[in-house]
């Protein structure tokens, strides 16, 4: 609910920091506790729903760093480009290849769009979403809102600007662990003559 995608101190043994992993208990009927909530029907379809729509991912290197020994491979089963300063060879996986872009955030998108075919294309990490909704390259903001407070850490987002953005609501589900928002996204006014993502 304070905005963060994940808690203090991100490390590998904990990707989400202090208390973010409970961003994602939706996601995990394993972690319910006897009294407490568990994830819902709704919750499992809107998982179901979002990994059937993936056919490329770009991730941001913090979160591949993070991340890469909790899934052991990559985070969706399929081709996945990570957004780097540091060149680096391809690295095969179960499930798909991470590829390392270091031309930035439009070409890893680029890139995996053509991966994609059909599918979407799914941005991960907070500044490299950031980065990727600036350039008007977002066509869809697909939010999960968790009643917790975090306190700090790593908010998605800072530094957007005011008025840059604009959002149209197009889906409002909800469940005791989460609400499940989703926003069409119109792009900034400067990227506006670029094609649609699709
Ligand atoms: N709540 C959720 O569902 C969720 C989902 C995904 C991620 N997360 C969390 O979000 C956190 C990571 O997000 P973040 O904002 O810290 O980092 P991030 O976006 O994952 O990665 C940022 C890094 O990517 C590289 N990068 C970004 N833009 C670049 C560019 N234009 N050109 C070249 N390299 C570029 C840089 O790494 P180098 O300079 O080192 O190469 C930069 O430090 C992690 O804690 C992760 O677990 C949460």
């Amino acid at each position: 609910l304070d905005g963060f995608v994940a808690g203090p101190e991100v490390s590998v043994a904990e990707p989400l920091g202090l208390g973010g992993s409970r961003l994602h208990d939706w996601l995990f009927p394993e972690r319910a506790k006897p009294g407490e909530s568990a994830p819902s029907a709704v919750d499992a379809e809107v998982a179901r729903e979002l990994h059937a729509s993936v056919g490329a991912v770009v991730l941001g290197k913090r979160t591949f760093d993070v991340g890469l020994s909790h899934w052991g491979d990559t985070p969706f089963p399929a081709p996945s480009f990570v957004v780097s300063h540091q060149p680096r060879a391809s690295l095969a996986m179960t499930s798909g290849t991470f590829t390392f872009v270091t031309e930035g955030v439009g070409r890893a998108v680029e890139q995996a769009r053509e991966a994609a075919g059909h599918k979407a294309v799914v941005v991960m990490g907070a500044d490299t979403a950031r980065q990727a909704l600036k350039a008007g390259l977002v066509d869809e903001l697909q939010l999960q809102l968790v009643p917790i407070f975090l306190g700090g850490g790593t908010r998605l987002f800072d530094d957007l600007g005011a008025n840059l953005i604009s959002l149209t609501r197009t889906r409002l589900l909800e469940s005791p662990l989460v609400t499940h928002l989703r926003f069409r996204v119109t792009p900034p006014r400067v990227a506006r003559s670029r094609p649609a993502a699709s």
